[in-house]
């Protein structure tokens, strides 16, 4: 069983047909019943936003240490030291506080102009083509250049690293009660982690500017990190910072083709540019949930749960909630979606939120800088793996200015 997957074994399937009858069937479940727990897995959904925001907002009842009610040697934090998503207070604020200098909006606000340059260079390389991939073409370099960028890892590196990432993200939901398949996955995650041991190892002897040598100088209650911990915590931000923001344009981009008035506005005042961001992380959010375990007997949406119960999140479906936003269903850049679920909410919000931001936002302008118009062709072929909704490919056409 994964425990990072949300919703229930009979769901449909987000690629079916991107996202509809999931909708239709997660709103059945908001209204009909909105605390669930499926028989089969035993692991409870909340699927209103107001229960989600409240397990959310409570980690000393709904904890995110879910390896403490793991059996066997997965109960045990060998895995996710260093990894905050996998944390509770109080040593969660003071991980967390060790690196969030580095992801204020001001603080990545001055990586503008190299993201600019390094989005401005991948659309240039396809420029002649006059058709592109979104995902391969722009939105999977580019990320994973910024993040090594901000980690310190060598350029030369960069190819090895997406392609750690991809293999991570490239197996199926079905193909998790493979064996083999299970295998390949904890191979490459061990192959990212012994290389970033060394790489951390290496700046622990010699440290130079960037967050790696930082994090392995740094303190948390007067001892500092175990080489672990900051390989853990460099693991989850280069995953964390990759695989999403990977996602994200695509969703974006199809988004506004399937709602070309919103589009035109966009192109005609760029201000609605972040607008636009937050609207789509709400409508089609990449991260559909994420699990927390109950520490004591709890009562949520009026239904009782005992401690120890594993609680899925369904931020998609809190995105749709039509007792949160109005009119849940319809994309409307001009709504204040500012209360989505598509970065979390609560002690775990996005670390990486003001620089997801960034990124989605200098990618979207440049496509609109670059191109006088671009459409989506073909159908978008989607990851199939739990608990991630976007396109991993998506062709569009476009005309230059
Ligand atoms: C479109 C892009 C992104 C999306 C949709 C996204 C989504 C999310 C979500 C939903 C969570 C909350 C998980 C939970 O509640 O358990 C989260 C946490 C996190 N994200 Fe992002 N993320 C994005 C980009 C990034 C970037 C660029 C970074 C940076 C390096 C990053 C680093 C993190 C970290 C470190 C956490 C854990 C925070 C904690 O547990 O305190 N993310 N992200």
């Amino acid at each position: 069983m994964d425990l990072r997957q949300t919703g229930i074994a009979t769901a449909p399937a987000y690629s079916l047909d991107r996202g509809r009858s999931l909708h239709r069937w997660l709103r059945d479940m908001r209204l009909n019943h909105p605390v669930h727990r499926d028989p089969l897995t035993r692991v409870w959904t909340l699927y209103r936003h107001r229960d989600i925001t409240r397990a959310t907002a409570g980690p000393a009842a709904f904890s995110s240490e879910l390896w403490r009610y793991l059996p066997g040697e997965m109960g045990t934090d060998a895995l996710t030291a260093g990894n905050l998503t996998a944390m509770d207070p109080p040593r969660h604020r003071l991980l967390r506080d060790l690196v969030s200098r580095s992801f204020t909006a001001r603080a990545v606000a001055e990586l503008r102009p190299r993201i600019t340059a390094i989005a401005a260079d991948l659309i240039a390389a396809v420029a002649d083509r006059g058709e592109m991939d979104v995902v391969a073409d722009l939105s999977d370099p580019l990320p994973v250049l910024v993040i090594g960028d901000l980690l310190g890892l060598p350029r030369e590196e960069w190819g090895l690293l997406r392609g750690w990432a991809q293999r991570l993200l490239s197996f199926d939901k079905g193909d998790l009660m493979d064996g083999a398949v299970r295998k390949r996955v904890e191979d490459t995650q061990k192959e990212l982690l012994d290389h970033l041991r060394i790489h951390v190892r290496r700046r622990r002897a010699d440290p130079q500017e960037d967050l790696i040598s930082r994090l392995t100088r740094a303190e948390v209650g007067g001892e500092r990190l175990t080489e672990e911990e900051v390989v853990n915590f460099a693991d989850l931000l280069l995953l964390a910072g990759h695989v999403t923001t990977t996602l994200l344009p695509a969703n974006i981009v199809l988004t506004l083709d399937e709602h070309p008035d919103a589009a035109a506005e966009v192109r005609a005042d760029r201000a609605l540019i972040p607008g636009a961001i937050e609207e789509t992380l709400r409508y089609r959010p990449v991260i559909v949930g994420n699990t927390r375990v109950t520490t004591r007997a709890v009562t949520v949406g009026g239904e009782q749960l005992p401690a120890g119960q594993f609680v899925s999140l369904s931020f998609i479906s809190g995105n749709r909630d039509e007792q949160h936003f109005a009119d849940a269903d319809r994309f409307d850049i001009h709504r204040d979606a500012r209360k989505h679920l598509g970065f979390g909410h609560g002690i775990h919000y996005c670390l990486g939120a003001p620089l997801a931001r960034l990124e989605l936002a200098i990618a979207l302008e440049t496509m609109l800088d670059r191109f006088s118009r671009f459409e989506a062709t073909g159908t978008p072929v989607y990851y199939d793996t739990p608990g991630v909704a976007g396109p991993r490919s998506l062709r569009i056409t476009f005309r230059h200015h």
